[in-house]
């Protein structure tokens, strides 16, 4: 089989289904790798801030223990407690030297100069403190406590603000978390179906085309979309079509060889009826010839021409069937054509059973002749193959005015049909068909007769034959009671009559 599209991998192009998932999925990819980055650098300013807030805690916490300390001083005057209290001034000052800047960022520049200020003066009033005479420390308090009270407040209001900022901050990370995901579920929304678009779309379309070329395998299936997939899927699609095609044909051709087989002996019969009037005539003629009896003479010749003539046409029709030639359709008169394809099968026919013809002699069909001699012979091989000793078939004619498709199993395009149609029917009292194997009969390679009987194509191509038609076959069937085989074809057009030779 030759090659239908070059294998070598391609590079990625949107002009390929590949391509377009792996668009779609690398701008997801991307989406998420945004905002995950995104989200990093977020999470490290929060985390740079709870650091900051930690600081501004721990500050006010120790102004809180210098108040402490310095409170235990005043009431029970212990030196260590004032040790203690400067030991944590001094924890203070070294806390604001050492996160000058990030104070600063915090509070504000001079904000933060005001507590270093009031800090330092607050350490230089408690050393003073040391010297001081023990009794005057009561009358020292209300000086010292105000700053200390400053210190706190200033330090409180620090790490309260700093709080504040990380609550602010989360819930603006919350908001935008939020925002975040709601805007990548729309765009994956967008890209999904972008993608279902391109992607889906073109298969979703192939699927519902190849599906109804199921039913018409005779027609190509056009692309429904550029992608390179989808491009070597159709080719690979239509070669397979082509393909199908031929061995259909070839098939047929062999199905049609068959036919010929069949008709062959039937031929040699008919054409023994003419050949020997022709040679009795000869006969009587030779034995007088010297009379003078002109007419009779004459009346022999006459004989022999038409014998011979009719001979002549055995010949013709066999010929005409066993070539291949195009379709072509025209008017068909019936009853001649089921006649003398009656005459041909007729050999194989048991010497009791019986064939009725029951036509109109004027009643046409628009036709091809040929293929239409071939649903005869078909129907009536079958039909002999299972009638008994008493074996009856019956091929009648009628113009019928269709308004529905004939009841039973009903194929073919002119089923639908409405309006006059010429309605053939061939019945037997064979065996007749099981219900079960009914609906598979047309189908191509059933049978049930056993290998080197038959082939299985004697309906599927009769069914092909009155499709082509635009007819339509049915067949209806009680098991013992025979089988009957209906088609309809359309009328041929009343002005071009032109017998079935
Ligand atoms: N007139 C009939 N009576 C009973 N069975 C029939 C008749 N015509 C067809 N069949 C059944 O349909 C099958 C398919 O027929 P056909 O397509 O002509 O293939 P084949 O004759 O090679 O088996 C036959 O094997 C037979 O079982
Ligand atoms: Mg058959």
């Amino acid at each position: 089989m030759p090659s239908v599209q070059d294998a070598r991998p391609h590079a990625l192009s949107l002009h390929s289904l590949r391509g377009k998932i792996t668009l779609g999925y690398t701008a997801v990819a991307a989406i998420i790798l945004v905002a995950s980055l995104f989200f990093v650098g977020e999470l490290r300013t929060l985390e740079a801030r709870v650091v900051l807030g930690q600081r501004a805690t721990d500050l006010f916490n120790t102004t809180l223990e210098i108040r402490r300390f310095e409170r235990n001083y005043f009431l029970h005057h212990q030196a260590a407690d004032r040790a203690e209290n400067s030991r944590y001034i001094a924890l203070a000052q070294k806390m604001l030297r050492e996160n000058r800047s990030d104070f600063a960022a915090m509070a504000g520049q001079q904000r933060l100069q005001q507590l270093r200020e009031r800090l330092d003066a607050y350490a230089r009033q408690m050393a003073a403190l040391a010297q001081a005479d023990p009794r005057q420390l009561d009358a020292m308090e209300p000086q010292v406590r105000p700053l200390g009270q400053a210190v706190v407040a200033i330090a409180e209001d620090m790490a309260g603000t700093e709080r504040r900022q990380i609550q602010s901050t989360l819930a603006s990370f919350r908001t935008l978390l939020l925002g975040v995901i709601l805007s990548m579920t729309l765009l994956i929304v967008v890209i999904g179906r972008a993608l279902s678009q391109r992607v889906v779309k073109p298969l979703k379309e192939m699927e519902s085309s190849v599906a109804a070329l199921s039913a018409n395998y005779r027609e190509t299936l056009s692309a429904p979309s550029n992608d390179r997939e989808i491009l070597s899927i159709t080719a690979a699609f239509n070669h397979m079509l082509q393909e199908l095609d031929r061995r259909q044909k070839s098939l047929m051709r062999s199905e049609r060889m068959v036919s010929l087989g069949t008709m062959l002996s039937g031929v040699a019969h008919e054409l023994n009826n003419p050949l020997s009037n022709i040679s009795t005539s000869c006969q009587i003629l030779l034995e007088e010839v010297g009379d003078s009896d002109t007419a009779a003479q004459q009346r022999y010749l006459q004989q022999i021409d038409q014998q011979t003539e009719r001979a002549r046409s055995i010949v013709r029709s066999l010929l005409d069937f066993s070539r291949e030639r195009a379709f072509r359709k025209e008017a068909v008169v019936l009853r001649p054509l089921v006649a003398q394809t009656v005459g041909f099968v007729r050999c194989e026919i048991s010497a009791k059973s019986v064939v009725q013809l029951d036509i109109p002699d004027d009643l046409s069909v628009a036709a091809d002749a040929q293929r239409l001699q071939q649903v005869f012979v078909n129907l009536i091989r079958n039909a002999m193959e299972g009638l008994g000793p008493q074996g009856r078939i019956e091929v009648s004619a009628q113009r019928v005015q269709a308004s529905e498709p004939p009841a039973g199993t009903a194929l073919g395009q002119g089923c639908g049909f409405k309006g006059a149609m010429v309605e053939i029917r061939v019945a037997d009292n064979g065996p007749g068909i099981a219900p079960d194997i009914l609906p598979r009969i047309f189908d191509p390679f059933f049978t049930t007769k056993d290998v080197g009987h038959g082939m299985g194509l004697g309906l599927f191509v009769v069914y092909e034959i009155v499709d082509e038609h635009g007819g339509c076959i049915a067949v209806q069937s009680t098991p013992g009671q025979g089988a009957t085989f209906i088609i309809r074809l359309p009328l041929a057009a009343a002005d071009t009559p032109k017998g079935a030779r």
